[in-house]
């Protein structure tokens, strides 16, 4: 049997909030608004990922799909700085694919599959899970193929997090709600319906405060009470 592993967060309010962070064999999603810090949290995953066990991290390597072409190596410079790491090998750590349309993010998977078989991976980051389908499915009729696509997606996700003992970290976005006639995006529904809601363990809303202040809530997590925790986004990462 496989123990769980908590990967930190950078802020300590948020992994008290997650039971000691983000959790392998189990997927963790995120969702909210634009600028609410789904990715910055992405990038501070791939260096405290890299951490020594007693240091919160997973020791281990960093598989990041990238569907919306917003990873950013010069971002990780300064977090590895900031948890006394070298920046350099923290990048040849992280594995990096960006991935054009839904079929080739599930070919990514098959092929990270066989490498996390070869080396100790701990975390797998897709941002966002599902941006692509929402551009290749994107006609009318075609919501029930979408969903049926994105459950094997996610299976394969949770399949993954089991037989590697990997975090699985995805984002989210927020649905575009057609009321009054407008489309007006609802900071508190997640995209991806009852498929997505089913797959991820552990669900979580971000939200923007003041200047970079941001507000994480529990949106449903079977093992964790109900509660918020503020971060700050910093060029260090996610801090308290
Ligand atoms: P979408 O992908 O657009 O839905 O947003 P997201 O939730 O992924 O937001 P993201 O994680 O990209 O957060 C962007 C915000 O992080 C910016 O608006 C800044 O406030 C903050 N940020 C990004 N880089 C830095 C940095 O180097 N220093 C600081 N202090 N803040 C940063
Ligand atoms: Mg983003």
């Amino acid at each position: 049997r496989k123990s769980v592993v908590r990967i930190t967060t950078g802020s300590q309010a948020l992994d008290e909030l997650l039971g000691g962070g983000i959790e392998t064999l189990c997927i963790t999603e995120a969702f909210g608004e634009f600028r609410s810090g789904k990715t910055q949290l992405a990038h501070t995953l791939c260096v405290s990922t890299q951490l020594p066990l007693h240091m919160h991290g997973g020791n281990g390597k960093v598989a990041y799909i990238d569907t919306e072409g917003t990873f950013r190596p010069e971002r990780i410079v300064p977090i590895a700085e900031r948890f006394g790491m070298d920046a350099n090998a923290v990048l040849d750590n992280i594995i990096y694919a960006r991935a054009y349309t839904y079929e080739h993010q599930y070919n990514l998977l098959l092929g990270l599959a066989a490498k996390m078989a070869e080396e100790p991976f701990r975390l797998l980051i897709v941002d966002s899970v599902i941006a692509l389908f929402r551009v290749d499915f994107s006609g009318r009729g075609e919501l029930a193929e979408r969903q049926q696509k994105l459950a094997q997606m996610l299976s394969r996700l949770t399949k993954i997090a089991e037989e590697f003992n990997v975090a699985v970290y995805i984002t989210n976005q927020v649905i575009a709600d057609p009321g009054g006639g407008m489309f007006i995006t609802d900071p508190k529904k997640p995209a991806g319906g009852h498929v997505l809601a089913h797959a991820a363990t552990i669900r979580l809303m971000l939200r923007k405060s003041k200047g970079e202040q941001r507000v994480c809530k529990i949106f449903d997590a079977p093992n964790l009470p109900e509660g918020e925790a503020v971060f700050q986004i910093t060029t260090g990462g996610l801090m308290d």
